[in-house]
């Protein structure tokens, strides 16, 4: 069994691997090599990736690609997507394309609001809270000058405080309810930051002057910290052409908007597909969010728990016809940054910004939305059509190719044979154990 280790952070990147592989890998030296030939040769590089966390031992890549073509609101976009699924970037373009020729996306940011509470459990009657919260709110509002005083000057900052009584949904529980602007910035840092000044000063003053309104009644902090549910935060994309314009190579334009229509509309009746609906959006969305350094597990929980806002899981875009015309559009809340954060640090990031030519929190965020509905159509075209599994397995050929670690020479016959034979897994390594033999 494996003894527990103490100061563990406090050894050197080398003493760790070497603990590493003593404990788990029978000494063994090619661990070593495989995680150092991950390490930057440029050290200053390889040391801000080994600041970003504790504990690293090496680096894990993904590939960032980039998906051209995407019109949005008249403006031609690059997207940078970082994301190891084979198929989904091909697939975002293949949209771009798509909607290139049909007047492109319009996006719109809709609202900007983000928020979070201090959770507290309060013991006495609701009147003397209310009496209390009313009086020490402009101290409230004072305690946070010096933290908010550079997002005051540049036009953000903390909108309201309000008093939430949530006795209905547990004994006891209320919370201050607070909400903020926080411009360009995700605002994580800020928002916890004064949420945690405003936890200070209600427990503070509940000590000094509550007994001046109430002599019973007590006031416990649980605990403060921000909301990734921002439904005050959202954005929306979409497309509009004739419905004649939707005609393909497969389908005539009428039956692929029913069928876009149908499909979306299974996703709303059954929790089970719209998961795999949604996903297939993250796809597009999550490999944007992190290729501009965005905190991606914050974006996943805000968009899924949107997704279940009427009480059941359903999908996250939607389309309708209105006379000849195809409308399909995603809503979604989003709490992006393009300063903070990764996004100074990571110079991919830098170059991810740059390719996307310096925009603002709210541009990204309609680019994210752009990718989201773009990921989407791609996902349901494949699979009201073809099916997805030959654009997949087409994409994935290389990585069993890889797996089998196939030779220059083997890859190009392979790729040559697989143009007009369909890819499975079976197909590719009995195409290359014959070329072996
Ligand atoms: C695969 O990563 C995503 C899809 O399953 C999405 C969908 O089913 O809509 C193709």
């Amino acid at each position: 069994m494996v003894k527990p280790i103490s100061g563990f952070s406090k050894l050197s990147k080398e003493k760790k691997i070497q603990w590493l592989i003593s404990t788990y890998c029978q000494g063994e030296d090619s661990i070593s090599k495989i995680l150092k030939s991950y390490w930057n040769t440029d050290t200053k590089l390889q040391q801000l990736h080994d600041e970003f966390i504790e504990n690293t031992i090496s680096n894990f890549y993904l590939p960032l690609a980039i998906a051209p073509n995407f019109l949005i609101n008249g403006k031609i976009y690059t997207l940078p997507m970082a994301i190891e699924e084979s198929s989904v970037v091909a697939a975002a373009s293949n949209a771009a394309k798509f909607w290139l020729e049909r007047g492109g996306f319009k996006a719109k940011v809709l609202s900007t609001t983000k928020n979070g509470q201090v959770h507290f459990n309060f013991f006495g009657k609701k009147k003397e809270l209310v009496l209390f919260f009313n009086t020490i709110k402009p101290k409230l509002l004072l305690s946070i000058a010096a933290i908010s005083k550079n997002m005051v000057n540049r036009g953000g900052g903390l909108l309201d405080i309000v008093l939430v009584d949530k006795t209905k949904d547990l004994e006891n529980y209320y919370q201050l309810h607070c909400t903020f602007e926080t411009l360009d910035a995700m605002g994580a840092n800020f928002i916890n930051s004064c949420l945690e000044q405003f936890a200070k000063t209600l427990q503070e003053e509940a000590i000094y002057f509550m007994p001046f309104i109430t002599s019973k009644a007590r006031l416990e902090v649980v605990m403060s910290i921000l909301s990734n549910y921002v439904p005050e935060c959202l954005v929306r994309a979409e497309v509009c052409c004739p419905i004649s314009d939707l005609t393909t190579k497969e389908l005539k334009g009428k039956d692929f908007a029913e069928k876009i229509i149908r499909a979306i509309a299974i996703a709303k009746a059954e929790p089970r597909r719209a998961v795999t609906h949604n996903k297939g959006i993250m796809n597009g969305i999550d490999a944007v969010v992190i290729a501009t350094g965005n905190d991606f597990r914050a974006v996943e929980a805000g968009i899924h728990a949107y997704a279940s806002k009427d009480g059941r899981y359903s999908s996250l875009t939607h389309a309708e016809i209105v006379g000849d015309q195809f409308h399909y559009w995603i809503e979604i809340p989003l709490a992006i940054g393009t300063v903070g954060g990764l996004t100074t640090l990571h110079p991919l990031v830098k170059v991810a910004l740059e390719i996307l030519q310096k925009p603002s929190a709210k541009d990204v965020m309609q680019l994210i939305a752009v990718a989201g509905l773009a990921q989407n159509f791609a996902a349901i075209k494949s699979l009201v059509t073809i099916g997805i599994q030959k654009g997949h397995m087409k994409m994935h050929l290389m990585n069993i190719l890889n797996q089998m670690q196939a030779s220059a020479i083997e890859k190009k016959e392979a790729i040559e044979y697989f143009k007009k034979n369909t890819v499975t897994h079976n197909a590719v390594v009995t195409f290359i154990e014959n070329l072996r033999k």
